[in-house]
């Protein structure tokens, strides 16, 4: 089979297999659990019970009739993909969005990714003298994901399935209430769907990261937090009070000047996370919060959200 072929018979464009060929070169891939260890990982992941048993009933067994070549091809070089980036920290697209519906092998390939790296990842936090509860607090992000994808009627997997590589290469960390992801000189903010974001609960995550980088990563040198996100956008002052946690989360960061970033549009994200939809008509989104309000009421007045950055020293 040539990848023109493979590319057809995934039903995505030759130019993404082409892509998934070329990174993953010549590495190795590394094998998916055993079939008997997975209900025991996947529980340690933060699965939930439909999707554990969906990524089951999908499970890449080598008499699967549902695993034809193309997919075993794809599965196993976006292994090779992501394990060739062993230890980098940019953002890295496992291979094409593929036709989710057409069951769960499709669905859940990159699950299967994910969990062929979970040994590598735990291997490379053991050499950074990462704790295993810091190790199984990261990974652990994965069921999280798949139940905001479910919530979110599979709409939010295209993004997920690059995120998610950060946590199998070393990138991301989740150090109590934040994910703080390596690179450059400022450690990136992330802030993980799991409750309000207490001035107390960031403090001590922050306070974590100080004390983290400097003695798991000697070599890398951070002198700043810094954070791209729709929390920052100053506009949520207009309609949020100022004790709120997001407000007050703003307030330690110093922005960049706006620029609006290539490829992502500031109103979806907004939506994606306050709402977990993205095709339900503005007028048809609930206005529980006051957060809910601002945001269909701000869109609704023509206005636009805005995707800010901001850093403020470590
Ligand atoms: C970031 C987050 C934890 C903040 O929640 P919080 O600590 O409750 O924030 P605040 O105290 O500022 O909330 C102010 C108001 O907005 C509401 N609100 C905050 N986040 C909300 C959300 N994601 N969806 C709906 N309402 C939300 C609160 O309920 C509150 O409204 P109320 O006073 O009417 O109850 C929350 O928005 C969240 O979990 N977001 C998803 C993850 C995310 O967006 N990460 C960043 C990705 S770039």
């Amino acid at each position: 089979m040539d990848l023109d072929d493979i590319a057809t018979r995934l039903d995505v464009p030759f130019e993404d297999v082409d892509r998934v060929h070329r990174l993953a070169g010549e590495q190795p891939s590394t094998p998916v659990p055993a079939r008997a260890n997975a209900p025991a990982l996947l529980d340690r992941l933060a699965a939930k019970p439909d999707d554990a048993a969906e990524i089951m009933a999908g499970w890449p067994d080598s008499d699967s009739t549902q695993w034809t070549p193309e997919l075993r091809w794809l599965l196993d070089r976006s292994i090779a993909l992501v394990r060739a980036d062993l230890g980098g920290h940019e953002w890295l697209p496992p291979g094409p969005a593929l036709p989710r519906e057409r069951g769960p092998a499709w669905r859940h390939l990159y699950v299967y990714t994910y969990l062929a790296m979970v040994d590598m990842a735990r291997g490379y936090h053991r050499d950074h003298g990462v704790s295993d509860a810091v190790s199984w607090a990261t990974l652990a992000d994965l069921g999280r994901n798949l139940a905001i994808d479910r919530r979110m009627n599979r709409q939010g997997w295209s993004v997920m399935q690059s995120w998610l590589t950060l946590h199998s290469r070393g990138a991301l960390y989740e150090l109590g209430r934040l994910q703080h992801h390596r690179g450059g000189t400022a450690i990136d903010l992330h802030i993980p769907d799991s409750g309000p974001l207490t001035p107390a609960a960031v403090e001590a995550s922050l306070d974590e990261a100080r004390v983290f980088f400097p003695r798991h990563f000697p070599d890398e040198h951070y002198t700043s937090f810094a954070c791209g996100s729709w929390l920052l956008d100053p506009q949520l002052g207009e309609y949020l009070p100022e004790e709120s946690n997001i407000v007050r989360f703003q307030r330690r960061f110093e922005l960049e000047p706006y620029q609006e970033p290539a490829g992502l549009d500031a109103d979806v994200e907004v939506v994606r996370f306050v709402f977990r939809s993205l095709t339900t008509p503005l007028n048809q989104l609930p206005r529980h919060t006051a957060l809910q309000r601002a945001v269909v009421d701000h869109l609704r007045a023509g206005r636009h959200w805005q995707w800010r950055r901001g850093r403020f020293p470590m």
